[in-house]
């Protein structure tokens, strides 16, 4: 870097807004492009495949330089976060027109691993979490937060279980206090290789501060309506978690609207060598494709298919709770006519709670909004159909649904049905929804009948048949008259530009016009985007309400999947107790039956009664079929207590 006075108030401005963000590529944006400078083009065009050029600055000499065009930034965003950067993006924050001197620019957002708001950025079905680790004595404190769909969890555990609580999670990014981070590194290393680890100024995770922090967000006095007891260092880690993304996102965190503390005690734990073993959620080769999760998944909402991997990943040890699940898949197994009407409804359901989350963060475009127009419709329509049902769970679910008529009827006035994808598009509002916008409408509109009348008009006044209304960018709207008739012009016309073959000209009315017509546009176009961030910010008040609903539906999906499935497949739901006793008839492998032609896999059946018959021991051949028996028994059991039918 050269010294600062020989800099171009351009690189002045990019150096400082580089240098408070240490560690992190700038995206840096110009006109129509973000644009990275020095080390970071350098970085950026080996991992992009973009060109990397230079530009030159005059007295500070010549800096390598790539950039991409803005509508691209997320495509290109994703593989930088993908390739384990952290990445600032840096917009103008002022109209260049209006712009004294250099443009004014500011970070708006910084994305790392664990704070990634991208569509088409991650996976549907699998949170994406930030964690927060703190310590007191010998006690972690855990805080694991999903940005994108708002889910913001705690726990606290011995020392010794934390490696264990962080490859069951598996956090792509993790931020620890600066003081530990030395005796941490082998733990994290080991226990998830592949997330990025993040250090932070230890009194970012002080229990008190982070304490006054959370009220503070949440807007309440105390975190006990949270049900968070006395934890410590756990929210310790929520604050430095909370404060490191509301630093990132520029404080638009609207989504996190609530916290909570696992309850490890209702859920067997399943360690990770369990979850690999047996091919839970994904298998060594091919991914989810051929996992339990892929077999027994008929959920058809997003957030329905997150839940039904949180379940399998958290087996229900509480026989109250098995037994509500199971009551609930028999509800709508006996209901066959509600459970078509809610599976219709639950059909093209979008992913509410990232809905809301990018309304609250004032990201959602105007399809996104008509989107979450339709899934409240939708939520309706199930709250609706599902009312009959005699299932405990569901009532309790449906009563977390609010009556969204007023956010619905809100959006129905103000977005017309079918968006323009991004608000710079314009037209987006309905008729009646802003009598200012409209009246500007109307202005243009007459302006625009009037200059389309203008031809006829004047081909009648002066006798020129030929004589044409046109428009083009650099002279605007013209009257063109061709050489032969130009004795006849009349004198109100003014000329302005000539032509090999006709001559253009103006009149102080049609300037007029045209004038009314810019002025309207650049009107509308500040309206629009003032009336749209009002909007985004009364949707974004329905936020917790939303996700409210959002955790209910999808409650119903999983459970309306299993109903399905065992209509489909004939799985039968097991009789559970708190017997030691483990009986099956007739019981299959869920993903080797699917996998070998119908009628291939040979039926097994097994009985241990944990007193007299604990033990069995099983012989046979090679290849004869032992290690898939054992894996069935444990997955049977698996899924008995998540509350799924089971093959058998
Ligand atoms: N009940 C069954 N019905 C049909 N095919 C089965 C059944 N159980 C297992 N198989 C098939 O037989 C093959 C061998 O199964 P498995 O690996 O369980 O055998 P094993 O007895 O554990 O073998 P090894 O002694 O080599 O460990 C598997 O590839 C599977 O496709
Ligand atoms: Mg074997």
């Amino acid at each position: 870097m050269k010294s600062p006075e020989k800099l171009t108030p351009l690189l002045k401005q990019y150096y400082a807004i580089k240098k408070q963000h240490p560690g992190r590529l700038l995206l840096f944006r110009m006109g129509d492009f973000y644009e990275l400078f020095g080390d970071d083009a350098v970085t950026a065009s080996s991992i992009l495949g973009i060109a990397l050029t230079s530009r030159d600055h005059g007295d500070s000499g010549k800096l390598p330089l790539a950039g991409v065009p803005h509508h691209t930034l997320n495509r290109y965003l994703t593989k930088l976060l993908q390739a384990g950067f952290k990445v600032a993006v840096c917009d103008q924050v002022e109209d260049p027109k209006q712009a004294k001197g250099i443009v004014k620019r500011e970070v708006t957002e910084v994305f790392t691993p664990g704070s990634i708001t991208l569509d088409g950025a991650l996976e549907t079905d699998k949170p994406n979490y930030l964690a927060g680790i703190s310590f007191a004595g010998e006690t972690a404190g855990l805080a694991l937060m999903d940005i994108t769909t708002g889910r913001f969890m705690i726990d606290e555990f011995p020392s010794a279980a934390l490696a264990d609580n962080l490859s069951f999670h598996r956090p792509s990014e993790v931020i620890v206090p600066d003081a530990h981070r030395a005796a941490l590194s082998q733990t994290l290393a080991s226990a998830i290789p592949l997330a990025t680890v993040t250090p932070i100024d230890d009194y970012r995770f002080d229990a008190s501060l982070a304490y006054g922090d959370l009220v503070s967000h949440f807007k309440t006095t105390s975190l006990d309506g949270f049900g968070l007891g006395q934890l410590g260092p756990a929210i310790g880690a929520a604050g430095a978690v909370l404060a490191y993304v509301k630093d990132l996102k520029s404080g638009r965190v609207g989504q996190i609207t609530r916290i909570e503390r696992l309850h490890k005690e209702q859920y067997m734990e399943l360690d990770a060598a369990t979850i690999k073993n047996l091919e839970l959620v994904e298998t060594p080769y091919e991914g989810r494709k051929n996992s339990l999760l892929s077999v027994i998944d008929r959920t058809q909402s997003p957030g329905g298919g997150r839940l039904l991997r949180n379940w399998l990943l958290s087996p229900l040890t509480m026989l109250e709770l098995i037994e509500a699940r199971q009551e609930a898949v028999k509800s709508f197994r006996k209901a066959s006519d509600i459970r078509k009407k809610a599976a219709e409804s639950l059909k093209g359901m979008p992913d509410l709670e990232r809905l809301s989350t990018k309304v609250a963060m004032k990201k959602a475009g105007p399809r996104d909004i008509a989107y979450l127009r339709l899934g409240l419709e939708k939520v309706i329509e199930i709250k609706t159909v599902s009312a009959g049902l005699q299932s405990q769970l569901i009532t309790e679910s449906l009563s977390h649904i609010n009556d969204f008529s007023d956010l619905i009827n809100l959006i129905a006035k103000a977005i017309i049905d079918d968006p323009p994808a991004t608000l710079q598009d314009g037209g987006l509002f309905k008729r009646g929804y802003s009598p200012e916008l409209d009246n500007l409408i109307l202005g243009i509109d007459e302006a625009k009948k009037y200059i389309h009348d203008l031809q006829k008009i004047e081909r009648e006044k002066t006798g020129i048949t030929s004589l044409k209304v046109g428009y083009n960018r650099v002279f605007g709207y013209y009257i063109e008259v061709t050489r032969p008739h130009l004795s006849k012009v009349p004198s109100y016309f003014i000329r302005k530009q000539t032509l090999v073959a006709a001559e253009r000209f103006i009149t102080e009315e049609l300037k007029t016009k045209e004038e009314l017509i810019l002025n309207a546009e650049e009107k509308i176009k500040t309206l629009e985007f003032d009336l749209y961030d009002k909007l985004l910010g009364e949707i974004g008040e329905h936020v917790a309400k939303i996700q409210d609903a959002a955790g209910a539906i999808s409650t119903i999906d999983v459970i309306l999947g299993f109903a399905s499935m065992a209509d489909q497949t004939g799985y039968i739901i097991p009789t559970i107790d708190q017997s030691l006793e483990i009986e099956i008839h007739d019981g299959r492998h869920p993903v080797l039956e699917t996998i070998l032609p119908p009628g291939k896999f040979v039926p097994n059946d097994i009985f241990l009664d944990g007193a007299k018959k604990r033990l069995g021991i099983i012989t046979g051949p090679n290849m004869a079929g032992k290690s898939t028996f054992l894996r069935q028994v444990g997955l049977l059991t698996l899924m008995a207590q998540i509350g799924a039918p089971i093959p058998a």
